[in-house]
């Protein structure tokens, strides 16, 4: 497993090609944005996020996962970073957020890395994406040129998180619709749940099908016998819901074994499996990414950078700290300075 590590993190940035696939550009975000004013940002990024992923496999896909919750909620302006404050409930704690998404302290390292060399430059909006981008990378996925040029909010909505972000109990039905509302296709959401091809979920998040799918007392149908047994042994009814299983058989690859597992009824989470059991038209498209790793890809690729362009059409600033607003800061700063004073 190390071994297997260590080559992609050696090698993948030599077998990545560029993806020249042009994009309609309905947006002022810009490839290659910082190449004046900051020209080290990607290869920073993409160092700390090499050096995270070496100390711990794991959060690179925790990193990935960021860009969906944050641009999913009033789109790509790093709202989803913002601590709490006395007068704001930030999207930390949110109901899908909260004891799972992790890895916010590797954002820190790049921005604090960034500041050192382009203080006041690089926002955390763009981090996030860059991170996300490069974390496919290093897990053996495929390579794409971002776009940048995003603006980090003033504020987040915990309100806003909890309304939108999607269970893990989801059905395709519900999945497709709150897609739409993002003009994401059937394409862009199999292809995104892809992105489950690495990293990890809770026994919180699957228990309810082991044992109580939809309240009939009965588990998800949709489940392979041997599989269930084994994630009846991970997760006992009563167990500790922090337990952790990989998403995928190969959850530090970036692969199509998700879509592969999914095919043969091996789907971690409900809102995976019900992608191929309950819904024609995305199992086709999930059937066709297990044959064909290429067309996987090419559509990851596409959706990200869609996933990439959502904006919240307020303006914002750059960041000095991805936790905390500008003005904040400097308000947190100054009663610092009283308080060692007197
Ligand atoms: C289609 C709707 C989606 C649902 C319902 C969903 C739900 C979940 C859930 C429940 C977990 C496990 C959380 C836990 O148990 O603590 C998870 C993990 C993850 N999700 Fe999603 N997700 C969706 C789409 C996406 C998208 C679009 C991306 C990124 C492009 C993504 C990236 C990830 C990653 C990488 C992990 C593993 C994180 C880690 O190991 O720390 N997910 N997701
Ligand atoms: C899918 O989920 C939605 C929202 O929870 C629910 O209203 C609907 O009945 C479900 N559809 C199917 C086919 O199970
Ligand atoms: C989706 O597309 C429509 C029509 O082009 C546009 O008006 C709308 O703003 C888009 N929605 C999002 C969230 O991008
Ligand atoms: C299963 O879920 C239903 C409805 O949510 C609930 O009424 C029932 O008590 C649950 N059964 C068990 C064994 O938890
Ligand atoms: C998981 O751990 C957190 C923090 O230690 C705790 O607050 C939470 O209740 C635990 N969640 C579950 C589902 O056991």
């Amino acid at each position: 497993m190390s071994h297997l590590l260590s080559f992609l993190l050696l090698f993948s940035s030599l077998l990545c090609v560029t993806n020249s696939r042009a994009s309609i550009a309905a947006t002022q975000l810009q490839k290659g944005y910082y190449s004046k004013s900051c020209p080290k940002a990607e290869s920073i990024v993409r160092g700390v996020i090499g050096r995270a992923m070496a100390r711990e496999p794991r959060s690179g896909a925790s990193v990935m996962r960021l860009q969906f919750h944050d641009c999913f909620v009033n789109g790509c302006d790093a709202s989803l970073l913002l601590d709490d404050t006395p007068t704001m409930l930030g999207e930390k704690l949110s109901l899908s957020n909260i004891n799972s998404l992790r890895s916010y302290e590797v954002i820190d390292e790049v921005k604090e890395e960034l500041e050192r060399q382009c203080p006041g430059v690089v926002s955390c909006a763009d981090i996030i994406v860059m991170a996300a981008r490069d974390a496919v990378v290093l897990s053996g996925g495929p390579c794409w040129e971002v776009k940048l040029g995003r603006e980090d909010s003033l504020t987040a909505s915990q309100e806003d998180s909890n309304r939108i972000m999607p269970s893990p109990r989801a059905n395709a039905t519900s999945l497709i619709k709150l897609f739409s509302q993002f003009n994401l296709t059937i394409t862009d959401l199999v292809a995104l749940s892809g992105s489950h091809s690495i990293g990890q979920g809770r026994c919180f998040s699957i228990v309810f099908r082991l044992y109580n799918q939809s309240g009939t007392g009965r588990p998800d149908p949709n489940m392979d016998a041997a599989f269930r047994e084994k994630l009846n042994r991970l997760c006992p009814m009563s167990g500790d819901g922090n337990v952790t299983g990989g998403l995928d058989a190969t959850p530090v690859v970036f692969d199509n074994q998700y879509f592969k597992d999914l095919v043969r009824l091996r789907g971690f989470l409900n809102s995976d499996q019900t992608l191929y059991s309950d819904n024609a038209e995305t199992g086709e498209v999930v059937k066709r990414f297990s044959l064909d790793p290429d067309a996987f890809f090419m559509a990851f690729v596409e959706g990200m950078v869609k996933m990439g362009d959502l904006q919240s059409g307020r303006r914002g600033e750059i960041r000095r700290n991805c936790r905390v607003a500008n003005d904040q800061l400097k308000e947190d700063l100054q009663l610092i300075r009283v308080l060692s004073q007197g």
